[in-house]
């Protein structure tokens, strides 16, 4: 149940029970816990969830985790990047005050056999293409809850659909956390910041921006009486025109029950969600559709 102390006194804890020691000793102390869960590869996104966390509560946790469930066989789990030195430096830096950084078998031990599905939110977009992932997301976030119970959980817009789904899971299991959604960190030529992106090569991370800049116009043109339907399609076109491989969606949904709309109305709420493949990654991104 030892803690590994870094140089700057960030501590991690890589076992469930040595979490929930430290945890324990803050709530002792009256203390509230937000909670930042991660895959690592830090960048500014993440930092915006580090930030408003530590805004909201007196001490913040951020899990560092590449979930093996939310990963399909053929994704980039083996090769998804892993930095924990450069992650504890950067968390240390934004002043987090414990990293819980737990094995793959502290996880998930052997004989492990529970799996949480949403049903409904999970079966359009990235659920439609990526089969299985928001099980393992919604796995592994509940466990994460039920581990660190934490007041409040922050995550990004960035990935609207797997924010939807948490919020969804929150409510459903009654987990009580405070669910935060934050909006999207992006480079300054649009680009979503994503763990991802270090898979483009220089030329494709110039065509990346596309994808935003497409997502852009289709909302605009959505706000301004377009079709639907047409506008989406539009931007299909924009994005493979630009260079991408694929497009695996884009659709106009509603926010709350990410159902694909075919008319806009300006007093409903609606969201433009895409996702389209780029040399070795698939990128996703999402805007708000402003009537
Ligand atoms: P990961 O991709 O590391 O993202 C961790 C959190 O950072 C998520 O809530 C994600 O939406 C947010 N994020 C990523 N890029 C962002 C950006 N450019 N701006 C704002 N927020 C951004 O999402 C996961 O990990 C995993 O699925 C996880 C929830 C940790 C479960 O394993």
């Amino acid at each position: 149940m030892a803690f590994a102390a870094r140089s700057g006194g960030l501590a991690t804890a890589r076992s469930v029970a040595a979490l929930r020691v430290r945890v324990g000793d803050w709530r002792a102390d009256g203390h509230t816990v937000a909670l930042v869960p991660t895959m690592g590869a830090l960048h500014r996104g993440h930092g915006a969830l580090i930030e408003a966390a530590r805004r909201i509560a007196d001490r913040v946790i951020v899990s560092l985790f590449v979930n093996p469930t939310q990963f399909g066989p053929s994704e980039d789990f083996q090769a998804y990047p892993r930095d924990e030195g450069r992650d504890a430096a950067f968390c240390d830096d934004l002043g987090v005050d414990l990293l819980f950084a737990p094995t793959v078998t502290e996880m998930y031990p052997a004989g492990f056999a529970t799996s949480i599905r949403v049903a409904g939110l999970t079966e359009g977009q990235c659920g439609a293409f990526r089969p299985g992932h928001f099980d393992g997301v919604a796995t592994v976030v509940a466990k994460l809850f039920t581990q660190a119970r934490p007041d409040s959980a922050l995550f990004g817009e960035k990935d609207f659909q797997q924010l939807a789904v948490i919020r969804r899971l929150n409510r459903d299991l009654d987990l009580g956390v405070n669910v935060v959604g934050v909006p999207t960190v992006r480079e300054a030529d649009g680009l979503a910041l994503s763990s991802r992106n270090a898979y483009l090569s220089a030329d494709e991370r110039r065509i990346a921006p596309a994808l935003y800049r497409s997502l852009q116009d289709a909302a605009r043109a959505i706000a301004g009486g377009a079709r639907v339907p047409a506008a989406c399609a539009e931007a299909r076109e924009q994005v493979l025109k630009a260079g991408f491989a694929s497009v695996d969606y884009v659709e106009c949904v509603d926010v709350d029950s990410l159902k694909p709309l075919v008319e806009f109305e300006p007093a409903r709420p609606a969201r433009i969600l895409a996702a389209a493949r780029l040399g070795r990654a698939r990128l996703i991104d999402n805007l708000a559709v402003i009537g």
